[in-house]
């Protein structure tokens, strides 16, 4: 079930949610609202901070129950680390941790007042922004695939009160809770399994999208259309699979007629087994997450529509299934992409750079403004980054800083990797224009000049999510991103 949002209206102390939330430092220095609260009940958190049994420790969390004095059956205190170090990313992980221990209590709702603490460098509009998606992110959970439950006897959280001040309008409200509702869609598409996830699946989601939402036009190209327009490349991937490929295309006109769109493209690989340059065994579970770029551009694209942001919008989905069927394509083969390049496929296990090349040629016919590309596109930038940030890439350093300021804006950060001419030479062959491989160093780096080659003359920058896209382990989870930093960055071109 998803959260609720409103603005809390009363003072902690006479606040008659069922929970309370406020914090503590690590020196025992209290919140304003905690501070309220303790003087409503006689100094009675005061007491238990200076006992030891209240820990202002970062991550921890503990409930008090009955608190004389104070109208809430419940107050939460959260440990907001060193005061010093309090930014913005251990703001948003300290609303994140409250959630995560509200939903652990019986309550179905719960009054939020960490917004209402100083984050260095940051606004009221911010603090709300951060903490609607960091509760959201925590409150999310998947069910799709377990039998279904019964309802649950202890009631579910399912409204949260935030505390913001009186002047603040409700804009910084609403564009949360659509940027939330992109990032659980991207979650959700990123976590189903492979077997229900296909691509015909995806381009069904699209048009679901498409029909929620009045003024979406969608188009899902199936092989033969694919076909006609020489996406070698792409059909080359898919041909291994008994799952056929579709090429999803969604538009949002929320601009004059005659602007240019801004392009998202995001690679839609339901499954990776590597195809005949197959994987091994272990870990390949995780390639059903090899379609989370598909997930972040239509995430993205559903948020910026439900703020029906004044701007047109396109969102460019290749999505097939890479397997290693009787009709899998073989190393060394060669095919044309719908540019007229050729591509001697040297390892069949790098094939985001295969279909996402004739994603990008087909996205040029919108004459877009800017291109871009998300991709869980090589393990070698999760080994340079590692899952916090993804690897961005252009040779457009306006493009760059603009990208990685809405990254920094949201959490949701990427870092920049070079694309110099030097490194192109590593995808020379003597059998085709250039090959899928660039050899041992730089993956990231050399799967992004083989993108390049494919949006000469466009403004485009490639985000390599291989690392941030999902947790690791039997309960990772896809986590969304770049939503965030996607939907910021149209905000912001978007004039907001
Ligand atoms: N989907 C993978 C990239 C990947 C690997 C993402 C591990 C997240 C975790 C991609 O298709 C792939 O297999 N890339 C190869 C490229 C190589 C063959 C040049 C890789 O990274 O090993
Ligand atoms: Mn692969
Ligand atoms: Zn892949």
């Amino acid at each position: 079930m998803s959260l609720q949002f409103t603005f809390i209206e009363h003072a902690a102390e006479t606040c008659t949610a069922a929970c309370l939330v406020v914090g503590l430092f690590a020196d025992g220095t209290l919140s304003p609202a905690a501070q309220r609260v303790d003087a409503a009940a006689n100094g009675a958190i005061a007491r238990l901070v200076a006992s030891g049994d209240l820990s202002g420790k970062l991550g921890s969390t503990h409930t008090l129950f009955g608190l004389a004095g104070v109208h809430a059956a419940r107050v939460l205190v959260v440990g907001l680390g060193e005061a010093a170090k309090f930014d913005a990313a251990r703001y948003a992980k300290a609303c994140g941790d409250a959630v995560r221990a509200l939903r652990a209590l019986p309550v179905d709702n719960a009054a939020l007042y960490l917004s209402e603490l100083e984050v260095l460098g940051k606004d009221s509009a911010w603090k709300l922004r951060a903490a609607i998606l960091a509760a959201d992110a925590q409150a999310y959970q998947y069910a799709a695939t377990f039998k279904p439950r019964d309802k649950a006897k202890t009631p579910e959280l399912a409204t949260l009160a935030l505390a913001a001040p009186k002047a603040l309008d409700d804009s910084a409200l609403t564009q949360a809770a659509a940027i939330a509702r992109g990032v659980r869609f991207a979650r959700e598409l990123g976590n189903l399994p492979p077997n229900i996830c296909t691509p015909a699946y995806l381009g069904e989601q699209a048009r679901k999208l498409a029909a929620e939402h009045p003024g979406v036009h969608c188009e899902v190209l199936e092989e033969a259309d694919l076909r006609r327009l020489g996406m070698g490349a792409l059909l080359g991937v898919a041909q291994g699979s008994a799952n056929a490929p579709r090429l999803i295309a969604l538009e949002w006109k929320g601009g004059s007629a005659d602007d240019k769109p801004y392009a998202l493209v995001g690679k839609g690989v339901t499954f990776d087994s590597g195809g005949i340059s197959i994987k091994p065994s272990a870990g390949m579970e995780e390639m059903k997450f090899d379609m989370c770029g598909a997930a972040g551009v239509l995430g993205a694209f559903l948020a910026a529509v439900e703020l029906k942001l004044p701007l047109n919008l396109v969102c460019v989905v290749p999505a097939v299934e890479n397997m290693p069927g009787s009709n899998a394509q073989r190393p060394s083969d060669v095919v044309t992409t719908m540019s007229g390049l050729t591509v001697e496929v040297l390892n069949t296990d790098a094939e985001g750079r295969l279909i996402l090349c004739d994603a990008l040629t087909y996205v040029q016919k919108y004459q877009p403004q800017v291109i871009i590309d998300v991709a869980t596109l090589t393990g070698a930038c999760v080994v340079a980054l590692g899952k916090h940030a993804s690897g961005l890439m252009t040779q457009d350093d306006t493009l760059a800083d603009e990208l990685l300021a809405a990254g920094n804006a949201t959490l949701d950060r990427a870092w920049r990797l070079p694309l110099w001419e030097d490194y192109h030479s590593q995808l020379e062959t003597g059998y085709a224009d250039l090959a899928n491989l660039g050899g041992k160093y730089a993956g990231a780096i050399t799967a992004g000049c083989f993108l390049s080659r494919f949006t000469e003359g466009f403004r485009w920058a490639h985000l390599d999510i291989a690392g941030s896209a999902w947790d690791e382990g039997r309960k990772g989870s896809a986590t969304g991103r770049p939503v965030p930093l996607l939907v910021q960055y149209l905000l912001d071109r978007a004039g907001n």
